[in-house]
């Protein structure tokens, strides 16, 4: 077990003279002196006066741990101290934000204004300015040179799947976090809960509002196990309880977990299955090195499922030509991985350089989101999984290849519905750095 420093408040410092840096190389392509990021609008629901939950732009929470103040704005000019203009209207509805007083505050200059025209008057020409955000009608309006230039996104975009120390630490804090929601969730699932049940303990246990995880969590038992995004939480305990799979995170500072584990509740063949998935995936992060295409690394997992289908006699076919005729994408129709950090699917995951240009997942695994080629201090998920959909099965019945698989075990393995692992692995010094097995076993 590698450890990474968790000490936030002394990384900061550090990591927003990179990220200084990787905004002002930016500009230079634009031709422009400075860019203005609004940390986003509260958005309503239609005909209502009720608002969804606030989501920050998440170029705003690159540069400072602000993720509950909408109509804020970062005003960054090369070579300054870069300027927070910070909102706090006057609202007898709403408590306004307190003056911020954190640990980064000190790093900022920090300006308290109480509306969108008091911040248009603190921007300067705005003429000179990159505009990076959603609220393009305001940009117009005030006339901001440019908005949202793709070469600008491509720049940052690409540098972010680089993490700084600080992005290091908060992502293994938020491993950290979520681990406690996992033993929780787990122990809940072994007293018979629903999977209503399972979730609120999971919130209490990481102590999360739900809109502040970084997605909502998939809890599902039996059959729900197979539905790769499943989205509700069942009220009702099952009458017999096979299994949970859990896929579920936690935010610190707005870094991202996205951890998944598979449970069952009997000894036997399913049981033996999630055994022999976990140690394929330990397998397969101990291939991953500098160097690797991540695609080239997907394809290696389906090589090693192919191994487990055969293993276990589900399928009888050289591990191979499994792969090759794609029977095993009916039982992983998923990537192996994504980028993670300030989102959970963070962004330019299949950008090849920072100028943009992208290399397209495999036309046989059309959900890839990483073809990124693996380099020290990139952060992704490692998550292969094992399932047992009906849709998908039902194709492979009427397939070439049905009279090689063995129908019969398939059958017993519907009701457990699936399984997927999931950690999150940061490259350092050229080896990966379990994040999340660091937490578990901390
Ligand atoms: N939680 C969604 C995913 O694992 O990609
Ligand atoms: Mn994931
Ligand atoms: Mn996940």
């Amino acid at each position: 077990m590698q450890e990474i420093s968790i000490e936030v408040e002394s990384l900061y410092k550090d990591h927003l003279a990179q990220i200084q840096r990787r905004y002002e190389k930016a500009l230079e392509s634009c031709q422009s002196s400075g860019v203005l990021i609004p940390s986003g609008s509260l958005k309503y629901a239609f005909l209502d006066d009720h608002s969804y939950p606030f989501k920050v732009n998440p170029h705003f929470k690159t540069w400072l741990p602000v993720e509950d103040n909408d109509e804020s704005f970062i005003l960054m000019r090369p070579g300054e101290k870069p300027l927070l203009l910070f909102n706090q209207p006057e609202d007898y509805w709403h408590q306004p934000a307190s003056d911020p007083d954190d640990f980064w505050v000190e790093e900022w200059e920090i300006q308290s204004i109480r509306s969108l025209i008091d911040a248009s008057n603190r921007i300067g020409d705005p003429r000179s300015l990159v505009f990076v955000g959603e609220e393009t009608d305001l940009a117009r309006e005030w006339g901001i040179g440019q908005i949202n230039p793709q070469t600008f996104l491509s720049e940052v975009h690409y540098g972010r799947a680089n993490k700084t120390d600080y992005e290091l630490a908060c992502l293994q804090i938020a491993n950290n976090i979520a681990v406690q929601g996992h033993r929780a969730a787990e122990e809940a699932f072994r007293l018979g809960c629903s999977e209503f049940e399972i979730q609120h303990r999971y919130l209490a246990a990481i102590a999360h509002r739900e809109k502040e995880s970084p997605y909502s969590a998939i809890v599902g038992l039996n059959e729900h196990c197979a539905i790769l995004h499943y989205q509700h939480y069942d009220r009702q305990a099952p009458t017999t309880t096979y299994s949970l799979l859990i896929d579920a995170g936690a935010n610190k500072n707005g870094y991202a977990a996205d951890i998944t584990r598979t449970y069952a509740t009997g000894n036997g063949l399913f049981r033996d299955l999630i055994n022999a998935m976990n140690k394929q995936q330990l397998a397969i992060i101990d291939e991953i090195q500098p160097g690797l295409n991540y695609a080239d690394l997907h394809e290696k997992m389906h090589l090693r499922l192919a191994g487990v289908l055969r293993d276990f006699q589900i399928v009888d076919m050289e591990e191979a030509d499994m792969v090759e005729s794609n029977l095993t994408f009916t039982f992983l129709p998923h990537g192996l991985g994504h980028l993670l950090g300030l989102q959970t699917h963070d962004v330019a995951g299949l950008q090849q350089s920072p100028r943009g240009d992208e290399k397209a997942a495999p036309e046989k695994y059309p959900a890839l989101r990483l073809t990124r080629t693996i380099e020290n201090r990139q952060v992704f998920t490692i998550e292969p999984g094992l399932y047992f959909i009906p849709m998908l099965l039902n194709k492979l019945r009427q397939s070439a290849h049905a009279s090689q698989v063995n129908w019969q075990l398939i059958e017993e393995l519907v009701p457990c519905g699936g399984i997927r692992i999931e950690d999150n692995i940061a490259m350092l010094e050229g080896r990966p750095i379990n994040l999340t097995r660091n937490a578990f076993d901390g």
